[in-house]
């Protein structure tokens, strides 16, 4: 990835903290349906939010843990996401079962345009010009 001027970059202690949290947070996943449990932790300038994905009967309603931690972000008043932790807890090793979906790549885009993105069993990090290269935006952040 490439660094972002608008946000404080994250440390290495606060990557392995990020990682840790979004880890621990994925054992209150609610997913009887899928047994895919996620969680996600948001770093902002004034704290950290954590997410899991939550489903439902209706299974189209189901909510990813990324957009839900963003979600807190965005509640607590956050506006400058400096990272973004995800662990997809259940997915095979070696696979592509980490990464987020298009639909949560969308909302990083708008809501967290400079966080650095870490993905539990992946080396390295990304930005979302990596994970959504030419993206849908009809308004520029
Ligand atoms: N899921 C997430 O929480 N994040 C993603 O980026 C992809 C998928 C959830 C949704 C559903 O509860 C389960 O994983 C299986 O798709």
């Amino acid at each position: 990835m490439s660094a972002n001027d608008d946000v404080e970059q994250l440390s290495g202690s606060e990557r392995e903290e990020l990682l840790r949290v979004a880890s621990a947070v994925a054992e209150k996943a609610y997913a009887p349906y899928s047994n895919f449990r996620v969680g996600t932790a948001v770093v902002g300038e004034k704290g950290t939010y954590i997410g899991v994905n939550v489903e439902n009967a209706s299974h189209g309603l189901a909510i990813c843990a990324e957009r839900s931690a963003l979600a807190a972000a965005i509640a607590a008043g956050e506006r400058k996401i400096r990272g973004i932790a995800i662990a997809c807890v259940d997915a095979p090793a070696d696979s592509s079962a980490g990464f987020p979906c298009g639909a949560c790549r969308q909302w990083m885009l708008e809501l967290a345009p400079g966080a650095e993105i870490l993905i539990l069993g992946v080396a390295g990090s990304f930005c979302i010009e990596d994970l959504l290269p030419r993206p849908f935006q009809p308004r520029q952040s």
